[in-house]
Formats: structure tokens, sequence, C-alpha cells
């Protein structure tokens, strides 16, 4: 997704600017640019394809922009190819070929978001004179802010809050008023933004590692908010233009915290994590032997009442859900169904009080899954986040929140927050299974104890991160790879399947084990790489038997199991092992080396692992 960065101040901008969107470099990107202004003079915009350090060096490292107000971006691309023309900031008159050069317009500005009536905006602003360079919905809304700046002549505050009424979608905006020098405005509809004030200057930025080495205290500017922003001072206004007032909160990440650590990528600093976020987060929630969601306000009474479970979520955190499910199901005695926060938007489940709609989500701006989350308020569902960043839209808008302790991830491809979230779910489902009185206070007592001991058998799995390594670079020219499994091997499947694919480019599908026979065992073909997990006892013997139909038909198979299922070396070309815990909670182990496999395949590929190609940390667009 774009990333947005500002700043206004004493210092000059661009450099803190370029660094601002380095630290969002994570988000993806396609296009990068810079408006600078110096004093009163004119602001001055640069802009450069691909990536970030083709910026950096066309303004000499931003020593080529002096001014110490400025607002910054990086583009992926929904609306306009990614292009010099399309690229951000965009200004309100007209724009020469590159894009670059003073703004003589009255505004400038950059977005993150789609906005979904642009056309017919277009077509009003075209009415009235306005023309246009660009394919972007951006310039689109830039000129719309200019065309009501103009009309109604009240300020910046009013021109946007109008726009605001009008412009439908989401969006988060940081734009520059020639009339305005040193200030920043800005608006937020469901795309991410946060504004943090320190002495003398004042940051935008979509994500907290962009602004985190200036300041800890930070705005969370609210949804259909606007603001207006000068160096150490910030006013918030509502959709009627009036003040409103917002509380600064303080940010608590380490800035060591968004950093590699000595690791080669974040994506293998945060595998390595794995212990701690679990541990920290399981400990949040189990307290005197007992679990608590207390600071979630889920209160014992209202998990007895739940008669139905919804989880809802994109991606990985749909695997956690999908994951969850058979857990929740197996334990508490609880009907759960997963869907795709794309999906459940769009469709007409029956929810009532006693649903509860548990939404996923790392970011908590994934734009589907809060969509989905506003859907399930709407028909009077009880909702539960289940999130890592703390006061992210999700978080702010669900019934009940929980959130993960991982700390910040930077890597696109999600692995901490993953483990966070399955251990998280977990403790509920052992919780719920106590409080419905399905669980004994014995039962009870020992699930918990077992929970504790999975952060340091998540390091034992690390520790044969080498023998994984080895087998990846026999893989590495695969063309496709299939995971396989039944039950909850099934759902580790799916996070094995899209870690392959996400960060290797090598076609890969998980499948229902069972399900093979039905359509997929036709692709199988001369040692093509299958991946068996085989943790939960009672479905061993079934899927070791679809290892051997694949066997049958030349593929190369990878058994993944637990210690102890040392037979299934007798079938298979490689075996993977990690340590026995209650196989409820196996996925926690089982998943560290297809991740580590994940991995290594796209160091193997020489591949960006934690910027992959197409991907964004968080899609914060439909
Ligand atoms: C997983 O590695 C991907 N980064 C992606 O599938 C991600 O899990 C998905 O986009 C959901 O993101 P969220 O957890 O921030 O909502």
């Amino acid at each position: 997704m774009c990333g947005i960065v500002g700043y206004t101040g004493n210092e000059q901008a661009a450099p803190i600017l370029l660094e601002g969107l380095a630290k969002l470099e994570y988000r993806g990107y396609d296009s990068a640019g810079l408006a600078v202004r110096d004093g009163e003079k004119l602001a001055e915009v640069v802009k450069a394809t691909g990536k970030l350090y083709h910026l950096a060096d066309k303004t000499d490292q931003g020593r080529a922009l002096p001014g110490t107000c400025g607002i910054g971006h990086t583009r992926w691309a929904t609306h306009g190819d990614p292009s010099m023309v399309n690229a951000h900031p965009h200004v309100s008159g007209n724009c020469s070929g590159s894009g670059s050069g003073q703004v003589e317009s009255d505004v400038v500005g950059v977005h993150n978001g789609i906005i979904e009536n642009f056309a017919e905006l277009k077509e009003k602003l075209l009415h009235h004179g306005y023309e246009f360079y660009s394919d972007t919905d951006t310039e689109v809304v830039v000129k719309l802010v200019d065309y009501y700046y103009k009309k109604y002549k009240i300020g910046p505050v009013d021109a946007i809050t109008r726009t605001m009424v009008r412009v439908r979608g989401s969006y988060a905006l940081a734009l520059m008023f020639k009339d305005f020098p040193g200030e920043i405005f800005a608006a937020r509809k469901d795309s991410p933004l946060i504004i943090g004030t320190a002495k003398d200057a004042s940051y935008l930025a979509s994500d907290v590692p962009a602004i985190l080495k200036y300041t800890r205290s930070v705005y969370y500017i609210g949804n259909l908010q606007a603001a207006r922003v000068s160096p150490g001072q910030v006013k918030f206004y509502d959709l009627n233009g009036d003040e409103v007032t917002l509380p600064l909160s303080e940010i608590t990440w380490d800035a060591a915290a968004a950093e590699k650590d000595g690791y080669e990528h974040f994506m293998l600093k945060e595998i390595h994590e794995q212990p701690a976020a679990v541990r920290d987060t399981l400990n949040s929630l189990v307290k005197e032997g007992r679990v608590s969601f207390s600071d979630a306000g889920l209160t014992d009474e209202i998990i007895r009442a739940v008669t139905q479970i919804d989880i809802v979520a994109c991606g990985s955190a749909w695997h956690v859900g999908m994951a969850a499910q058979y857990v929740l199901e197996d334990l508490a005695c609880v009907p759960v169904r997963v869907e795709l926060a794309s999906e459940f938007r769009y469709r007409s489940i029956p929810l009532g009080e006693h649903t509860l709609v548990i939404v996923i989500s790392q970011s908590g701006e994934t734009a589907d899954s809060l969509a989905a989350l506003r859907v399930a308020k709407e028909r009077g569902a009880k909702t539960l986040a289940v999130v890592n960043v703390i006061g992210s839209s999700i978080a702010r808008e669900a019934d009940h929140v929980l959130y993960t302790l991982a700390g910040p991830e930077i890597a696109v491809a999600t692995t901490k927050a993953y483990s966070a979230q399955l251990i998280a779910m977990d403790a509920l489902a052992v919780q719920m299974a106590f409080v419905r009185g399905v669980i004994s206070q014995e039962k009870y007592a020992q699930m918990l104890e077992e929970l504790s001991t999975i952060p340091d058998k998540i390091k034992r799995v690390l520790e044969e991160k080498e023998r994984i390594q080895w087998f990846s670079s026999k893989i590495v020219n695969a063309h496709d790879i299939f995971f396989i499994g039944r039950g909850l091997d099934y759902a580790i499947s799916l996070e094995g399947s899209l870690k392959m694919k996400e960060i290797s480019y090598i076609h890969s599908e998980a499948y229902a084990a069972g399900e093979l026979k039905h359509g997929t065992i036709s692709l199988i073909e001369n040692n093509t790489l299958v991946i068996g997990v085989l943790t939960q006892s009672r479905l061993f013997e079934k899927t070791v038997s679809n290892m051997m139909e694949c066997k049958s038909r030349g593929a190369y198979l990878m058994g993944l199991t637990t210690n102890g299922n040392f037979s299934v070396e007798d079938s298979v070309d490689f075996t993977v092992y990690v340590p026995k815990t209650d196989e409820h909670f196996v996925a926690s182990l089982a998943v560290v080396p297809l991740q580590l496999l994940g991995y290594y395949t796209s160091v193997s590929r020489g591949l960006d692992v934690d910027k992959p190609r197409n991907l964004a940390k968080s899609v914060t667009v439909e």
C-alpha cells in the first residue's frame, strides 16, 4: 500500500521525509515523490519511479530540496500505471510531463487509499474548466479540494471537509496550500494516518516506524476528521469543520524493534522473535493460572452466552482462523465459521447478538477486514478484534480488543504476528472450554501448563534451521509445491503454502489431503514436491496414504511430523520433526519449519524477502 510522510519544523524537511519513506518501504510501492517548501517560496516537487534510492539520488539525499516543510509519498499503483506522471505528489494546476518542478498551484498533495467516485468527480471538475495530466484518483481529489477552496474562500479546512463530504472511498491525505507556508493539512477515512508532535516540529506518517526516531507522542486522527499541522502544534476538525480535541498517545515500541538487529532480513529476525512474541502474548492473557480477557472486556458471561463464532480475516490471519476453528470446535464445542473478509462483507450471513465475530488482523488496517467488522456490528453481532497494532482502525471500532504482543512486524510475510494470533486463539479456546464446562479444572490447568511450554518448543524448532536451509537449496528450482494435510494439518498447510509462494514466487497450493483425488492429483508429475503435514495422530495414516498416492505418480515427499513418528521415514524422502505437544497447539510449532523453508528458498532465489513484488504489508484498499 502507499506510504505517506510529512514534516514541518525547523530542520530541512527532505532528508527527514526520505528517511521516513524508507521506513515505509515494506508497505510496497512502485514510485515515490516529495514536495518541499522553503518558507514563502513555491513548493518544489520531485518524483522518481522504481526504488526509493532513485528519488534520494535525484535529490542528492534531499540536499537539493531546501525547505522546512514538506510531504512525501511511496505509491502502490491502483488507478494509473506506475509512471512519473502518476507518481505523487499531485497538484491542483497543470504539471509538466516529468511531474517534477516548481508548484505554481494552490494545492499540492499525497494520498493513500481509493477514491471510488473519482470518475464522476473528474467529470464535474472538467465541466468547471479543470484539466488533468494523470490517470490517478489522487489528482482528482487534490483538484476537488482546490475547487472548494476557490469557490467558498474560507480556508483549507473548509475546502477539505467539503471534499470529504463529497468523496466516497478511502483516503489518508496530506496537503500543502500556497497561501499557508509552513503548514500541512490532513484528512482521513479508513486509510491509516498518524500525526506526531515534538518541540517545534510535527510529523505525519502512514505508520509508526516512519516517525519513531523523532517522537513517541502521536495523535491517531479519527475517521472523517481533518487536521491542521504546524510546527509542534496540531488542530483537529470534524466533518462540519468544528474543532475537536484528540488525546495524545505515547508509542511504546522501542526503536531497535523496528530494526534488523544483525539479521540479514526482517523476516528471519521476526521468525526468531516468535518465542518472545508467543510468550508475551500468552503472559498478557494468562494470569495466576487462569485466562483473563478482562482487558478486552470479554467476560466469562459473554463467552458463555456465545452460540456461534464467525472468524473473519484475510491472508495469514485467515489461516489462523482456519486453525482456530478446529481447536475451538474440538475444545469448546461451539460452531465456528471461518470467512474471508472480502467475501463476508458482501454475504448475507445471519448474525445475532449471541454470534461472536472475531476479526483477526496484524495491521488492524486491512480494508476488507475493517469493512467486515462494520457489517458484523450493523447486524448486531458482538465483535472481538485480535490485532497487533495499538490504536489501529479495527482495534478502535471493535466492541472488544485483544492485542497480540508481537511488536512491530516489518517483513511483508507475517510470521511472529501469525504465531501470536494463534496462541491467543488457543488461549481463547481453552477458556471457552472451561467456562462452558466442557473441560475440568484439572484439564484446564494441564492445558494452560502445556501452552506455557510452547515458546521454548519453538526455540527448539529454530535450532533445526540448518536442515531446512539445506533442503531449501534442493527445491530452489521447483515449479509447483503442494502442501497437504487433514484437520489442523490442513490449516497449517495453508500457511506453509502462502509463505512459500508470496516470497519465493514458486507456485504452491495447500490442499485438504482427502480432496486431492477430486482433481488436483492430476497435476502431480515426476519430482513434484508434496509436503505432507502429519501432526494429528488420528489422521496420520490417512494423510500418509494420500502422500503415497502422490509418490506413485512421481512426487518427491517431505513429511512434517512430531517427534516419535519415525515410521514416516520409510515413506518420505525428507522428514522434519517438531517437539510433541498437545495436538491442539501444535500449529505453533509446525508452522516454523514451513516459514523457514519459504524464507531460505526465497533467499536461495536471490529475491527481496522482506519486500516481495506486488505485495504490501497492509492492504488498505479493496
Ligand atoms: C501474509 O504473510 C501476508 N502478509 C498477508 O496475507 C496478510 O496476512 C494479510 O494481508 C492480512 O493482513 P492483516 O493481518 O494486517 O489484516
